[in-house]
């Protein structure tokens, strides 16, 4: 265990984030434009569909015309590509991602020139004005975050979301019994958290609406928080 600990702390600081590098290569190989990652069609592909459409209901509920609403960590655009067929010009759109060569070559062609792409570390962006957004949303990305840094990734949410600003946050839960501290360690960079553990750090900053686990098929396919600024 404290070999596996020392490699990914050594590997993360040394050569980057595995994690990232391996969506970069799924989304640059994907299959279908639309799909999550390069897994969407080889497997599961019936009930990521229902958890997709489940999210997009969700989502749709949540906007509302005249919103500027922002995803974090829009890979492909494939939310965006379908909040842009509900809603059109009705809401100004911003897709932020670290990876710029999945912007570019991927969610560009996903949707409009209207939809505002952004390629930068979230937490480290300055392209995002304070009190920017009435939404904002982020799916499947927290896992990416590691531990020592979702401080400053919800500070930076509860900066760029407008008072009152609605947020949405999407993860895989953590599926071990392990301990939050050794969990996050071990799977360091692509981390299934606790949801108690985002809980209580979201308590801290926004109020929050409601939370609980996505489920298709009886299965927890994600667990979703909404909350307000
Ligand atoms: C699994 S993909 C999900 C993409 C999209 N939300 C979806 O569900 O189709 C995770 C995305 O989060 C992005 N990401 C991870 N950490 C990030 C950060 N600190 N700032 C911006 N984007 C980040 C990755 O580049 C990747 O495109």
């Amino acid at each position: 265990m404290i070999k596996t600990i020392i490699r990914n702390f050594t590997n993360y600081f040394l050569k980057g984030n595995k994690g990232l590098d391996d969506f970069k290569t799924y989304a640059l190989n994907h299959v279908d434009p639309l799909q999550v990652d390069g897994f969407f069609h080889k497997y599961d592909a019936e009930n990521l569909e229902k958890y997709f459409e489940l999210i997009m209901h969700k989502l749709d509920n949540i906007i509302s015309k005249g919103d500027v609403v922002i995803e974090v960590g829009c890979g492909t655009g494939r939310y965006l590509k379908r909040i842009e067929t509900t809603f059109g010009t009705g809401v100004k759109l911003y897709g932020l991602d670290a990876i710029e060569e999945t912007l570019t070559n991927v969610t560009k062609k996903n949707v409009s020139n209207n939809v505002v792409l952004i390629a930068d570390d979230f937490i480290k962006t300055q392209t995002l004005q304070k009190g920017q957004f009435n939404v904002l949303f982020s799916i499947s990305v927290l896992q990416y975050i590691p531990f020592f840094k979702l401080n400053a990734f919800f500070n930076k949410m509860k900066e760029v979301l407008k008072k009152d600003g609605t947020g949405y946050l999407i993860f895989a839960p953590k599926k071990n019994k392990l301990p939050n501290f050794i969990n996050s360690l071990l799977d360091f960079g692509f981390t299934n958290y606790d949801p108690e553990l985002i809980l209580a750090k979201l308590k801290k900053r926004f109020s929050i609406i409601e939370h609980q686990y996505i489920q298709v098929d009886g299965k927890n396919f994600g667990y979703y928080i909404l909350f307000k600024n």
